[in-house]
């Protein structure tokens, strides 16, 4: 028999289809505690929870029996993946069953801000006639700002596009061309920011989105913007935007998520520009049912042991393939993760190169964790080993891997290759017998650095002293660097210097790196 706890409402039709399974007992208790959630969580075989249940890792480490949890939604950051893919229990969610329902409640934001119809809907249930105080503005020839143009993104698009809006899209995997074949306007976050009347988030949160709109972007906005968010707290830093709505610089703020949920006595609700929905964007009949079904039917497989179609963290592969290939996995994420961070623009197609000992073993499931640490700087934590190909190729990345004969002197050798329409760049490592990954190229530059850590990347010209420069300027911010890696085209040529420094960098070390004149570029890369 099979326990499985339902902490999180979740709708009735999922219910029916967990019912319909063999041997399971269902435990529904939608209130627990945390506390109470971690004395209970020993008895269950499967756990189902929307975003309000956080299933923290103390919780996973004492589950047991646990093998499955299932989010009836998309976003997994109440989940601490790391926890369950540790303790072996797989997570699964419902990533394409809320889009529409989303995209909708983000619509109606648009709309209801545009009119104030809550703040005149308050007024007449006091039994105020207020005219002309609610006067709102149209929609019509607005333009509206979109950041972050994956499912949800792009439906709202398409929508408000009916609406007759202009519309103006980033995301680090819009094209010029995939914009116009959309009718959409192609920019880069500063043209959003710039050019919007209502700007409107679908990203996830992750490190690279927290805060990605603070007191700097709403600088950068028009007077008077519009600002919703429907995608998660976190986003948008709010007391940015609180004072930026005290100042007028935003007009109106729509809100369907804040950092720290359920949300009672928040400061922004004080304000009568917020309007604001307790995270109700998938919460319509038809999304309720469409992700509840979906993961339930994902439990019930796991549990009797058939595949799962969404897994967030499934290592899925026959033990004696694994255990040849798995010490590979970590190279090729971390070299996966090190290119995208030096590539700007969108990749258009990614080359993988295997040869010496790697050119004779699967490659595929190598592959597939490249194309992961590439794609998750963007997409966050549902990408996956199991899912990355696929979401490559919704992204039209086409991936090509290539066994050589070039091992340059390596037992193994692993090069990923990206082409933008900027050129191609390329990262090379290898597995050294008893002492672990190593990064020996970047592009045709011959290095040895451990994939791991705060990596800085910096392109100077190899002129005397801008080594001792620029040690002296990182010693000014406090900074410690634990190993440098040089490497040079020619004699006073472009040249290479890769660093592992004790702390991320901050964007001002940066920034005081960029204005040495002998340095090119500088990019920050955390492994
Ligand atoms: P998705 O993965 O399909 O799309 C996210 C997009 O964001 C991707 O295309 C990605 O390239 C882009 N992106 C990543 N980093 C970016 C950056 N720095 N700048 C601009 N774009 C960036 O996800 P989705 O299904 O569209 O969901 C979007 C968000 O909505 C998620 O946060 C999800 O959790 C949330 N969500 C909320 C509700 C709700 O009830 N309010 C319902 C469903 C989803
Ligand atoms: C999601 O990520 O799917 C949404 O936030 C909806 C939810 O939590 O139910």
């Amino acid at each position: 028999m099979f326990h499985i706890l339902i902490a999180d409402p979740i709708s009735d039709e999922g219910l029916d289809v967990l019912h319909k399974g063999k041997d399971v007992s269902i435990t529904k208790e939608t209130d627990l505690k945390p506390e109470e959630l971690e004395k209970r969580i020993p008895e269950f075989d499967a756990l189902l929870v929307r975003s309000q249940t956080k299933v923290t890792r103390s919780i996973i480490e004492r589950a047991d029996k646990l093998k499955i949890i299932g989010r009836a939604g998309v976003g997994v950051d109440n989940i601490d993946l790391d926890a369950a893919t540790e303790n072996g229990v797989i997570v699964v969610n419902a990533p394409n069953g809320n889009t529409n329902s989303a995209a909708e409640h983000t619509m109606a934001m648009i709309m209801t801000l545009s009119r104030k119809i809550p703040q005149a809907h308050s007024a007449l249930k006091n039994h105020k006639w207020e005219r002309s105080k609610y006067v709102g503005v149209e929609v019509k020839n607005k333009t509206l700002g979109i950041v972050g143009l994956g499912r949800i993104g792009t439906e709202v698009a398409y929508r408000a596009k009916g609406q007759r809006m202009n519309i103006i899209a980033y995301d680090p995997f819009l094209t010029e061309e995939k914009a116009d074949k959309m009718g959409i306007q192609y920019g880069e976050l500063e043209d959003v920011l710039r050019e919007a009347d209502y700007i409107t988030v679908h990203t996830p949160l992750m490190q690279e989105t927290r805060h990605m709109i603070g007191a700097e972007a709403f600088r950068q906005m028009k007077d008077g913007v519009h600002i919703v968010n429907c995608a998660r707290g976190g986003i948008i830093e709010e007391d940015a935007l609180y004072d930026a709505i005290v100042s007028g610089k935003v007009d109106g703020a729509a809100i369907d998520v804040l950092e720290e949920e359920p949300f009672h006595d928040h400061k922004l609700l004080e304000l009568p520009q917020v309007v604001a929905t307790p995270h109700l964007g998938a919460s319509t009949v038809e999304a309720q049912e469409n992700v509840a079904i979906d993961v339930c039917r994902d439990v019930l497989s796991h549990l009797s042991g058939e595949m799962v179609k969404n897994p967030v963290n499934l290592p899925s592969l026959p033990g004696d393939i694994l255990s040849q290939i798995e010490p590979y996995f970590n190279l090729a994420e971390k070299l996966g993760m090190f290119l995208i961070r030096l590539t700007e623009d969108v990749p258009e197609e990614v080359n993988i190169y295997y040869s010496g000992d790697l050119s004779e073993v699967e490659i595929a499931p190598i592959t597939r964790n490249a194309v992961k640490g590439m794609l998750e700087r963007h997409l966050g934590s549902h990408v996956n080993d199991v899912n990355a190909l696929f979401l490559a190729e919704k992204k039209d990345i086409t991936i090509h891997e290539n066994r050589t004969s070039t091992t340059k002197g390596f037992t193994n050798l692993m090069t990923v290759e990206v082409k933008t329409k900027s050129g191609v760049r390329s990262v090379s490592g290898t597995l050294l017998n008893g002492l672990g990954a190593r990064i020996v190229r970047v592009d045709n530059y011959s290095v040895d650095v451990m994939p791991e850590g705060h990596l800085v990347v910096i392109h100077h010209n190899d002129q005397p002293g801008v080594i001792g420069k620029m040690g002296s300027l990182l010693s000014d911010q406090h900074i410690n660097i634990a190993t440098m890696q040089v490497d040079r085209s020619d004699v006073g040529g472009n040249a290479i210097m890769i660093l592992t420094i004790d702390k991320y960098p901050e964007q001002q070390d940066l920034e005081a790196l960029k204005k040495l004149e002998e340095i090119n570029d500088v990019t920050a890369v955390d492994l």
